[in-house]
């Protein structure tokens, strides 16, 4: 009976040199019986039972002091009279009471250490489960993609004290899916290390696991399995004096149970401090994967499944957002093709000031800081700030001038009408003088309708010269005012003999404008796109990091006096993104060499209104100064100007320009 519990045999029995009963040892003969004489001769054990007798006693003291010490599995089966026992034998140690006794003991003792083991197996998969919480974490919190493959390969080495390990990712993108070397980490060995991309297929051992989804577990990769269909390839190990041996090779598969990349894992060690530098020492410190190292490695492999795919999905939104902003800025420029390259340029310049902002030595903004989401936040917000363009009606967007061309053909034919009406008139003058005075009064007069009709027709000319002058979208002076004045109120007669204007009010208010090409109406209706920009951007479900780009957006055209539009916000209200924005934005509406309606400023000048501009406590003077200290203007010059940035530390290709535009703003102009 004894001999069927599993762990019998494992079983030690210690007791004293007077134990009696030989015929009992014999009975227990499969059981390791050792003689001692004191409690340290039992510092080895792991578990044991002993019999405990009065002999014993005398030489190694009580029940107690036996136990004392003992944190493993420990019953005593004592001599009757022996206190603090676990089980009880008559005196003299009778056979079948010994037996029974032993039985009941070994028993308890079975459980005991089933129970330890459990107890040690649970708490191993406690431990498991922990740590597989941990790289879970670890990894999902990592965005940057390169790092995260990183970090999966590097845990899953550290966790089975692996000296080496590679990282493939399956590009199925292509007419032949293949397989990308990306990654390789060693701890032994340095070497350059570049990406390559192999055919997809069975002979190379991540190719064959790629393909067929199975894990493969090799103590020796020197030693494959006859008829392998794979094969080891071994020009690293020749070119690095390395020896690759145990090496354990997991797919990642995603959601889907598609393989979407491989981990390898190499030379396991019996120890992670220890360097695999020769053959030898790899032969000696490195030993197979067991099983319960796979069963851990194939959790992490699904694990970093999980965080590939998501970083793979997050670099896809990203995307999108990134062709949904490109196409919002191409709808802009389509639609107003002389701005081509103001929203990629305010974007330049405000994300310029914002990388340097933090380093300007100004108390204000030292502790100032954008990570990179909010530096992305505020180059979206630049490059979709004018979107409301699109809401403007576009004789408006793209007028040059204060009247449109086919206006002025009008204008135009209205007085060649009119010219032809004075012709007409000093004939019909002429043919009733004729008439009345003869012929020789006739030619005696002749010189002074000419030059009557002559005079009529270069003051017409005068005052359409007057009028094309007053379509210049430049400032209009009093004088040049007081005689459109006079050719409003000019009165003529058609050719019906009807009044006539040579101006409507219409074109006349609209040449009166002293300032730029837009009637206060039509100023409007081009303000209005901030409220279009503002409409449009906000019904974007955008993410939490990039939420304020709408609030950013709106204020571009705000003044901190409050003067600005379209909320008349103040200093307080304004983002600060905003302002920088609007800094941006005026510098390069004022510098745009091919806006229609004024030449470009130079850099100087524009500075000089940016300071007037910042003097009169409309802009932030802070950063006027700034974006002039720093040269950020340098950010939209050509690639070697750029390099002339001041407060340095940030890299100018972070941000590539655009080509040239002009903005539909006219702040400061002038
Ligand atoms: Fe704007
Ligand atoms: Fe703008």
């Amino acid at each position: 009976m004894l001999h069927n519990s599993p762990d019998f045999l494992n079983i030690t029995v210690f007791h004293g040199p007077q134990f009696p009963g030989r015929s009992t040892f014999e009975k227990l003969k499969n059981l390791t019986l050792v003689e001692v004489s004191s409690p340290e001769d039992m510092k080895d054990a792991s578990h044991a039972i002993l019999l405990l007798d009065h002999s014993l006693c005398k030489t190694g003291g009580s029940a107690s002091q036996w136990r004392t010490g003992r944190l493993w599995p420990f019953l005593i089966i004592g001599e009757e009279g022996v206190d603090f026992c676990d089980f009880l034998c008559p005196r003299g140690w009778p056979d079948i009471f010994s037996l029974k006794a032993l039985e009941g003991a070994i028993r308890e003792l079975t459980l005991m250490l089933s129970r330890k083991n459990l107890s040690e197996e649970l708490s191993d998969e406690h431990e498991k489960l922990f740590q597989l919480t941990h790289i879970g974490l670890a990894l999902s919190a990592e965005q940057n993609a390169d790092k995260l493959l990183s970090k999966i390969l590097a845990e899953g080495r550290h966790w089975a004290c692996c000296d080496a390990g590679s990282l493939f990712l399956l590009d199925r993108e292509g007419d032949e899916p293949k397989l990308l070397f990306k990654l390789i980490q060693n701890d032994s060995v340095d070497f350059p290390f570049k990406e390559q991309t192999f055919p997809l297929n069975k002979e190379s051992i991540a190719g064959f696991v790629a393909v067929t989804g199975d894990i493969l577990n090799l103590p020796d990769v020197y030693h494959l399995p006859e008829r392998a269909p794979f094969h080891f390839n071994s020009s690293f190990d020749e070119t690095a004096n390395y020896r690759t041996r145990s090496v354990l090779t997991v797919p990642m598969k995603n959601h889907n149970r598609e393989v979407i990349g491989v981990l390898q894992f190499i030379n396991r060690k019996t120890s992670q401090d220890i360097k695999l530098n020769s053959p030898e020492i790899t032969l000696e410190h490195t030993r197979p994967f067991t099983d319960e190292v796979v069963v851990l490695l194939k959790a992490l492999a699904s694990q970093a499944a999980v965080a590939i795919s998501n970083s793979i999905l997050v670099r896809q939104i990203q995307g999108l957002f990134e062709g949904f902003v490109a196409a919002s800025v191409h709808a802009i420029e389509q639609r107003d093709p002389t701005t081509s390259g103001h929203s990629f340029r305010v974007a330049d310049l405000t994300t310029a000031l914002a990388e340097v902002l933090p380093r300007s030595g100004r108390s204000r903004f030292k502790d100032l800081t954008f990570d990179d989401h909010q530096i992305k936040e505020i180059r979206y917000a630049s490059l979709l700030h004018d979107f409301g363009k699109v809401g403007v009606r576009e004789p408006v967007l793209i007028k040059e001038k204060k009247l449109t061309n086919s206006n002025m053909e009008i204008i135009w034919h209205r007085f060649a009408l009119y010219k032809e009406k004075v012709h007409t008139l000093s004939l019909q003058q002429r043919h009733e003088f004729l008439l009345q005075y003869g012929r020789d009064a006739f030619f005696e007069r002749l010189p002074l309708f000419e030059k009557e009709m002559t005079e009529r027709m270069a003051q017409l000319d005068n005052f359409y010269q007057e009028i094309c002058l007053a379509n210049e979208p430049t400032i209009l002076d009093s004088e040049r005012h007081s005689h459109l004045t006079t050719v409003q109120k000019m009165e003529a007669l058609d050719i019906n003999g009807k009044p006539l204007k040579l101006l409507s009010e219409d074109e006349f208010l609209a040449l009166s404008v002293r300032r730029g090409s837009l009637t206060p109406e039509e100023r409007k209706e081009i303000e209005s796109h901030v409220v279009y920009t503002y409409e449009f951007l906000r019904k974007i479900p955008w993410t939490s990091e990039l939420r304020r780009i709408p609030s950013f957006a709106v204020a571009h055209h705000e003044k901190l006096d409050g003067s600005g539009y379209p909320n008349g916000w103040g200093h307080q209200q304004i983002p600060l993104e905003s302002k920088m924005m609007t800094v941006s934005d005026i510098y390069d509406a004022l510098t745009a060499s091919d806006r229609p309606y004024k030449k470009a400023l130079s850099h100087e000048r524009a500075l000089d209104i940016l300071k007037m501009e910042a003097g009169k406590e409309l802009l932030d003077k802070d950063l006027v100064e700034v974006f002039i200290e720093a040269k950020v203007h340098h950010y939209i010059e050509p690639r070697e100007a750029r390099q002339k940035l001041s407060f340095g530390n940030f890299d100018p290709d972070l941000h590539k320009r655009s080509v040239c535009d002009y903005d539909i703003h006219h702040t400061a102009e002038n």
